[in-house]
């Protein structure tokens, strides 16, 4: 049963107001966005690997910048996620720690391996692709901080987004082994980006009270639907073939009909035993030991410097 707080808290979430860092909530909505803002800014973090990969060995000096300045967009974003995510009580430290630990997830798509230059143009195409798909309904989510954090990164977002998909048009449009190539990374990358909207709404333990409390604001099938549905006729201009031989335009439904991701291989992932889940983990864990001299310096000047101001 609901308290009368609780009862005054869904109202105001029905009337789309929203809710403010030191204003009272449920603890379950508190743990839940900690929950799910933490991993949206860890996999941002972690989302700098694969591409990141790929920076010493862009094709042209043009490239390259723009890969740089995408990958420090992707920073940015963890950056603020992590801000938003403090408003609500954790500190950075215990958020990091529990990256660390395993303890908290990140998007299961950065575990796959980019294996050619096409696999940059992929990425943008449809790991950025499918990031807007979620990210542009978050804009409206109910916790203030975590939908200011999304007006801004959606911003971004969409510019990575075109670059992916400029780089596939180059490709695609370039030598047969180019064509290949970008044929090639459709074909791995199309269903683990199927997969980043999660499981399927009849397994997603999380959806129905996190769409009442509007923290989402849709459900996993349907983005994965709108995603399918806008991403096809992008891959037939490119000249590709979607790798699902069941793929079939549904007049009735007004969408395609597609094959489901592997939900085994899914799990698996998420439980730590993806292509690449320890070469991640094992570098973000290295880049915080890595670092622990300038923290410690740091907060070593902090101390001497409030010691000068009080003496
Ligand atoms: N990768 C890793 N874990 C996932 C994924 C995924 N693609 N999809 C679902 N999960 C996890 C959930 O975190 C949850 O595990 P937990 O209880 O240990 O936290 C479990 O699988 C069950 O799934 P759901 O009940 O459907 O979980 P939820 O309601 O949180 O929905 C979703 C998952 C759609 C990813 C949601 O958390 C969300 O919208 N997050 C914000 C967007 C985001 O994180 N994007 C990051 C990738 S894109 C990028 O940043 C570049």
């Amino acid at each position: 049963e609901m308290s009368p707080e609780e009862i005054a808290f869904q109202e105001r979430i029905d009337r789309n107001e929203k809710i403010e860092p030191k204003e009272w909530m449920p603890e379950g909505y508190r743990k839940t966005l900690i929950r799910q803002i933490g991993q949206h800014a860890h996999s941002e973090i972690v989302g700098q690997l694969p591409e990141g990969n790929w920076i010493t060995r862009a094709p042209t000096l043009e490239r390259k910048q723009i890969l740089l300045a995408k990958v420090q967009d992707e920073a940015g974003h963890g950056l603020y996620l992590y801000c938003a995510a403090e408003t609500l009580g954790v500190s950075r430290d215990e958020l990091l720690e529990r990256l660390h630990s395993g303890d908290m997830k990140y998007s299961s798509i950065f575990n796959y391996p980019t294996l050619t230059w096409a696999d940059m143009g992929a990425v943008g195409w449809l790991v950025d692709g499918a990031a807007i798909m979620n990210q542009v309904p978050l804009q409206r989510t109910s916790y203030g901080p975590y939908s200011r954090a999304m007006i801004r990164i959606c911003k971004e977002e969409s510019f990575h987004q075109r670059q992916g998909y400029a780089i596939m048009m180059k490709m695609a449009n370039g030598t047969p082994a180019q064509k290949k190539m970008a044929q090639d990374a459709l074909n791995r990358l199309w269903y683990p980006s199927l997969m980043m909207f999660g499981p399927s709404d009849k397994d997603s333990v999380h959806s129905a009270q996190s769409m009442a409390w509007k923290i989402k604001m849709n459900t996993n099938d349907e983005l994965r639907q709108k995603f399918v549905d806008q991403t096809v006729p992008q891959a037939e201009y490119l000249g590709l073939t979607v790798p699902d031989p069941d793929l079939k335009w549904n007049e009735e439904k007004g969408g395609y009909d597609f094959t489901e991701p592997d939900w085994d291989e899914f799990y698996q992932v998420l439980k730590g035993n993806g292509p690449c889940n320890k070469e991640r983990l094992g570098a973000r864990v290295k880049a915080w030991e890595d670092g622990a001299w300038y923290r410690e310096a740091m907060t070593a000047h902090a101390k001497k410097k409030a010691a000068r101001r009080s003496a």
